[in-house]
């Protein structure tokens, strides 16, 4: 099997030689993501932010109907996956998987893609794993929850030293076609939006990503609460990562693609280092605000049997809580990545550790434009 070093030149020799490879059937039928408008019901609300859902990026994400997870991939393969994954700003939907196919069999696609990085799963620091096997984060939301998993945006484990490059998420109780979506926000497109001024002003800012924040006590409306508000979901015994905050750079370089990406979320960000808390809580309000205008969003509806890649390196993301009745669980399975590089070649998150933020310190920044509405949810919930 090729490794890891024949990633680079090798790489972008196979996506021009596709043609010839055997391994091109993984591409057959590939199209771009299709956006179901008139499937979708109309006029839902996003319960988290009280707004109708918008998103109006056309090319972000793309459909491989014709890889089937069940089988066994070489290096090449892979490569082609995670080429046909750079070529679409991070996002594989690989539709039609089999009636049959298993937890195991997603595990088991997972540790052939790690295999082929030379890293490992990432089983959750804070949730506890599936019974069947503990890599899988089981994310549950039972109907009427009214606070769920993961339901503002964020990159996964960006609060680790070693923070996730691809999550694999594979449905297992699946809601009605077009609510309780996945929402997609290319933070690369985000970044090339921005003026050159602002791209300069925040290229050398670094912020701290905590996991407290989320699933730490005193901070309302998080995915802690959401854990509670479920039969199945719940907390390691040990979580030694919610007492420490890591440094991230605030703008990201993709170790595949060179691409640049804005690296702060609501959900974990919880302060811009060397800057007053108002001066942080501004630069942070805006970016989160931008990274979610819908020019730089994609939306993924759920089916049977459907599973989705995504590169947490190009993307944030979130799970839509539009329809609260509907019960919904997925299976995610995480890679672990590096420590996120900055346009230097810097990074900080396994060197540069502080204690935990208190809850109430930052809330702040998890306000969005219309907060008032997600508090007076949260104190309803
Ligand atoms: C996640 O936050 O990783 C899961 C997203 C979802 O539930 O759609």
């Amino acid at each position: 099997m090729l490794r890891r070093s024949a990633l680079g030149l090798a790489g972008r020799r196979f996506s021009t030689a596709l043609a010839q490879e055997p391994a091109a059937r993984l591409l057959e039928g590939r199209c771009a993501l299709a956006q179901p408008w008139s499937e979708r019901p109309k006029g839902t609300i996003d319960q988290m932010t009280g707004r109708e859902v918008q998103t109006l990026s056309k090319h972000l994400g793309c459909e491989l109907p014709s890889v089937d997870l069940t089988q066994s991939f070489n290096f090449e393969e892979l490569e082609i996956i995670k080429q046909a994954s750079d070529d679409a700003g991070g996002i594989v939907v690989f539709s039609h998987q089999k009636d049959t196919m298993t937890i195991h069999d997603h595990t088991r696609f997972a540790r052939q893609l790690v295999a082929s990085e030379d890293t490992v799963l990432e089983p959750h620091a804070v949730a506890a794993g599936h019974p069947l096997d503990s890599d899988v984060l089981e994310i549950v939301r039972e109907a009427n929850q009214h606070v769920v998993f993961g339901e503002n945006w964020h990159s996964d484990h960006s609060f680790m030293g070693l923070t996730a490059s691809y999550s694999i998420l594979r449905i297992d109780d699946c809601p009605r076609f077009g609510v309780n979506d996945t929402l997609f926000s290319s933070t690369e497109d985000a970044f090339d939006g921005l003026s050159q001024t602002m791209q300069n002003l925040i290229l050398d800012l670094n912020a701290y990503h905590s996991a407290n924040k989320a699933y730490g006590v005193g901070h309302p409306g998080n995915s802690l609460a959401a854990m509670e508000g479920t039969d199945t979901m719940s907390m390691l015994a040990e979580t030694p990562i919610l007492e420490s905050d890591v440094l991230q750079p605030c703008v990201t370089v993709h170790p595949r693609t060179g691409r640049r990406s804005i690296y702060v979320s609501p959900t974990f960000t919880t302060h811009v280092d060397g800057m007053k808390p108002e001066e942080s809580k501004a630069i942070l309000l805006f970016l989160c605000q931008w990274i979610a205008r819908p020019e730089f969003c994609t939306r993924v509806s759920w089916r049977p049997n459907q599973v989705v890649m995504w590169d947490n390196r190009s993307l944030s993301h979130k799970g839509l809580a539009d329809e609260l009745t509907e019960r919904r669980a997925v299976h995610r399975v995480t890679v672990r990545g590096v420590s996120p590089q900055n346009h230097r070649g810097e990074s900080f998150s396994l060197t540069h550790k502080t204690k935990a933020a208190q809850g109430g310190l930052f809330e702040g920044v998890m306000d969005m434009p219309d907060a008032a509405t997600a508090a007076a949810r949260h104190m309803s919930a």
